[in-house]
């Protein structure tokens, strides 16, 4: 069996985490090459996993790793560019979230994407879950009745040190926005894959506890196609525990996950009556992701997470961010 040969591009947080253990762990798949501007962090990460090629600049790594796929996992004002970039030079592409700053730049690199003969995949890896296939199925199967509702919550406390490597994570200009870009951007995915892009969206962003140049809160009203109310908040700003929950709401049943890493139960209700569904917990998230994308290379399919479908996420924020700043309900798609 072929094998599919990886550069890396970054070697923070996520890279060490969960990209490279998961670029490692994939059935045909092997690191050949690790870049990041930070040689010592690229050197260390190297090592670990015994990866003999280190770089520290991106297109003297593209031009001699001689990989055949590239993971972008840099501050998201690099994704757009480099993305173009490895697609251009032939080889395929798999990028971190969010797919970019906004929904104009990520236009070009769905439509590069679109032109091109090399796969293009981003890390939305809840599509991935257990969780979401089953919901999806339920969706497709009709189950729920008529979709009716919902909610998404997501709160998580997030305050890098000015001194710290992921401070760009709260600066607009880096990251493209705040924890719509950042966190909400995961659960909003969710929702396009279940029902596609939404009618309109009504939101509220803040910046309450923070000085920077991006929200630190945001409660949004999204319409469905079908007319539906789904709310959604998303906080940055409190010390609280984590909180993520999702709920679909039928007329007939509806369905709640809690946090996807953990292995909580989903719970299905048809009517009154409540069935928990045993989740098998998943502690790398990225191994689905990297293995579907390694086995759409080798068999010549198209990824689960296409550069096509996160795009739709950019241009699903790009609205929020609208309705916000302009005070009022804007479409999302005619
Ligand atoms: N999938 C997820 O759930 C998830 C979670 C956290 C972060 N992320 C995403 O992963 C990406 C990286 O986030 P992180 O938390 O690891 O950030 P980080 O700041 O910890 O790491 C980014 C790395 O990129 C390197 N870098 C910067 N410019 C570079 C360049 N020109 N060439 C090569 N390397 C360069 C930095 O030196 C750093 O090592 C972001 O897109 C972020 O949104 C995804």
């Amino acid at each position: 069996m072929a094998i599919v040969k990886w550069l890396l591009v970054g070697a923070g947080e996520i890279a060490n985490n969960r990209v490279a253990p998961s670029l490692a762990a994939a059935a045909n798949s092997e690191i050949v090459a690790i870049c990041d501007t930070r040689a010592e962090a690229a050197a260390a990460l190297a090592k670990k996993f015994g990866v003999n090629q280190i770089y520290g600049d991106f297109e003297q790594a593209l031009a001699e790793s001689g990989a055949d796929a590239v993971y972008l996992a840099t501050p998201v004002a690099l994704h757009v560019p480099h993305g173009l970039r490895v697609l251009e030079s032939g080889k395929h592409l798999l990028v971190e979230k969010p797919l970019g700053l906004n929904a104009t730049e990520c236009q070009r690199l769905a439509s590069a994407a679109q032109g091109s003969n090399k796969l293009a995949g981003c890390a939305y890896y809840r599509r991935h879950s257990e969780y979401y296939k089953f919901t999806k199925t339920m969706v497709e199967n009709g189950e729920f009745g008529q979709i009716v509702g919902g909610y998404m919550n997501y709160f998580v406390y997030h305050k890098p040190d000015k001194s710290a490597l992921n401070y760009w994570t709260v600066v607009r200009e880096k990251a493209g926005g705040g924890l719509l870009c950042h966190l909400g951007s995961h659960i909003l995915d969710i929702f396009i894959g279940l029902f596609d892009l939404p009618l309109s969206v009504c939101a509220q962003c803040g910046t309450l506890t923070n000085d920077w140049n991006i929200e630190d809160c945001a409660a949004i009203i999204i319409k469905l196609r079908n007319g539906a109310l789904v709310t959604a908040n998303f906080n940055w700003n409190s010390m609280t525990p984590v909180r993520h929950e999702l709920e679909i709401l039928g007329t007939r049943a509806k369905v709640s996950w809690g946090w996807p890493h953990d292995s909580e139960p989903l719970l299905k209700t048809v009517g009154h009556e409540v069935q928990k569904i045993e989740i098998q917990k998943v502690n790398n998230f990225g191994i689905p992701l990297v293995q579907d994308f390694v086995d759409a290379v080798l068999h010549n399919r198209q990824p689960l997470c296409t550069v096509a479908e996160a795009f739709k996420t950019s241009v699903l924020t790009d609205a929020i961010y609208r309705s916000a700043a302009e005070g009022r309900e804007v479409k999302v798609i005619n």
